[in-house]
């Protein structure tokens, strides 16, 4: 199924059917060439993805480490959330688990992986217009995407989460991304996004996994128990979903994820959204009610750096605030490429770079 031009509309049942369909296809990938082409070009010729093997690590103490971090990705809300036995260790307030963004634990493609990612660290961060390590990344997804407060850094979690991370850096080339980081780049609509067209889209596509309301299927409590997660389908918004200052906030960002990763099952390669409705749909849920970041205006100290579809003031030069979050936005970028922020600025990469801005709204 494609979609182009109008919203999807398919039933309940054919959409079972469909993602049926779209299951037993992922599983043949490997064989089957596709009939249509994904959203990343020439994707059949990228070079192979390799996850380090986490079976193949000794049960020493390293490899216990190692483990509790990948632990900790899967059932954040179970042992560093808020359904962990002591309040000490409800660091994250939201229902969300790391992998439910970062899928299988961040091994995936494109699906923002962690594989091959700790040798870029410390590196520029837009958001804080300066150096940023590896446990203040972590901390920025604690504070935002799982709605919580940062792990301290002498903590066996950070500990832990780090040893994950860097388990999944070994092999890579230091400050060299791998192929496949974050998500794919989609070209940007020329028209507005839309997030009233984003709820047609939302209620025929999304709604039968994540409910009509966003809210989510939680699982039982004695599923709870054993999986150690707290939820089947993942809210979207409301109060146990990932606050105003998250990446996934940003409808660029979150379009680029969704596209290649939703409905759960498809794959950057055979996605199933239009790239519009992915814009539309993204531009819907983000500015549903969630829990709110505070002090969100000192980030981008730098304003010519903030990503494109950040919902959130202030932005540099006249454009509205609609334009702003919803587009167009390529007048606003070659604006910004035209007018180079004040001298005061201390904007490190080239400020007015099209490129950078278009980047810092998602992982290379
Ligand atoms: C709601 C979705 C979501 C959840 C939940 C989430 N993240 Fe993220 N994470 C993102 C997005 C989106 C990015 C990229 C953001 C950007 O650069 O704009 C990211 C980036 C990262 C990065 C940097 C990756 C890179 O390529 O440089 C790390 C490390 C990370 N997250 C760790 C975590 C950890 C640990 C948790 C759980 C405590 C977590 N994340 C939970 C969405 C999420
Ligand atoms: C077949 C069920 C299904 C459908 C349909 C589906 N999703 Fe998801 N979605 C999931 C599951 C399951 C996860 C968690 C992934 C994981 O843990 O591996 C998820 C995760 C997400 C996340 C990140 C976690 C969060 O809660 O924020 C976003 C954002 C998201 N989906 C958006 C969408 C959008 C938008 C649509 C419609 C275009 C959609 N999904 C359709 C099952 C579904």
């Amino acid at each position: 199924m494609r979609v182009t031009g109008k919203p999807v509309r398919v039933s309940g049942l054919s959409l079972v059917v469909i993602l049926c369909g779209l299951w037993v296809t992922a599983a043949r990938t490997q064989t089957v060439q596709p009939k249509q082409a994904g959203s990343v070009p020439g994707s059949h010729q990228l070079p192979p993805w390799r996850v380090p093997d986490i079976a193949a690590l000794p049960d020493d103490a390293k490899g216990q480490l190692v483990r509790y971090g990948r632990d900790l990705m899967t059932q954040t809300t179970a042992l560093i959330g808020p359904d962990a036995p002591v309040e000490q260790l409800r660091f994250s307030r939201s229902g969300l688990e790391c992998a439910n963004c970062h899928i299988d634990a961040g091994t995936v493609r494109y699906a923002l992986p962690l594989v091959g990612i700790a040798n870029l660290y410390p590196k520029f961060s837009a958001r804080i217009d300066a150096q940023q390590d590896l446990a203040e990344r972590v901390n920025d997804c604690m504070e935002r995407s799982v709605n919580g407060r940062p792990l301290p850094l002498d903590s066996r979690e950070m500990q832990a989460l780090l040893a994950y991370l860097s388990f999944l850096g070994s092999g890579s080339t230091p400050g060299q991304a791998p192929i496949g980081r974050g998500a794919p780049q989609l070209p940007l609509p020329t028209r507005a996004a839309d997030p009233r067209r984003g709820a047609t889209v939302y209620q025929s596509v999304c709604a039968a996994c994540h409910q009509a309301n966003g809210l989510g299927v939680q699982l039982q409590l004695s599923d709870r128990l054993i999986r150690k997660q707290r939820y089947l389908y993942p809210p979207l918004w409301g109060p146990d979903s990932y606050n105003d200052g998250a990446g996934m906030a940003h409808i660029v960002t979150g379009a680029w994820f969704v596209h290649a990763n939703m409905p759960k099952g498809v794959s950057f390669q055979y996605p199933l959204l239009a790239v519009d409705d992915a814009y539309d749909v993204m531009a819907f849920v983000d500015t549903q009610a969630r829990p709110h970041k505070a002090d969100l205006a000192k980030d981008y100290p730098d304003e010519w750096l903030k990503p494109i579809g950040t919902l959130y003031p202030p932005w540099p030069g006249k454009f509205s605030a609609a334009q702003n979050r919803f587009g167009p936005w390529q007048p606003i970028l070659a604006w910004r490429k035209a007018n180079p922020p004040p001298p005061a600025s201390i904007g490190q990469p080239a400020a007015n770079d099209l490129e950078e801005i278009v980047h810092s709204t998602a992982p290379r």
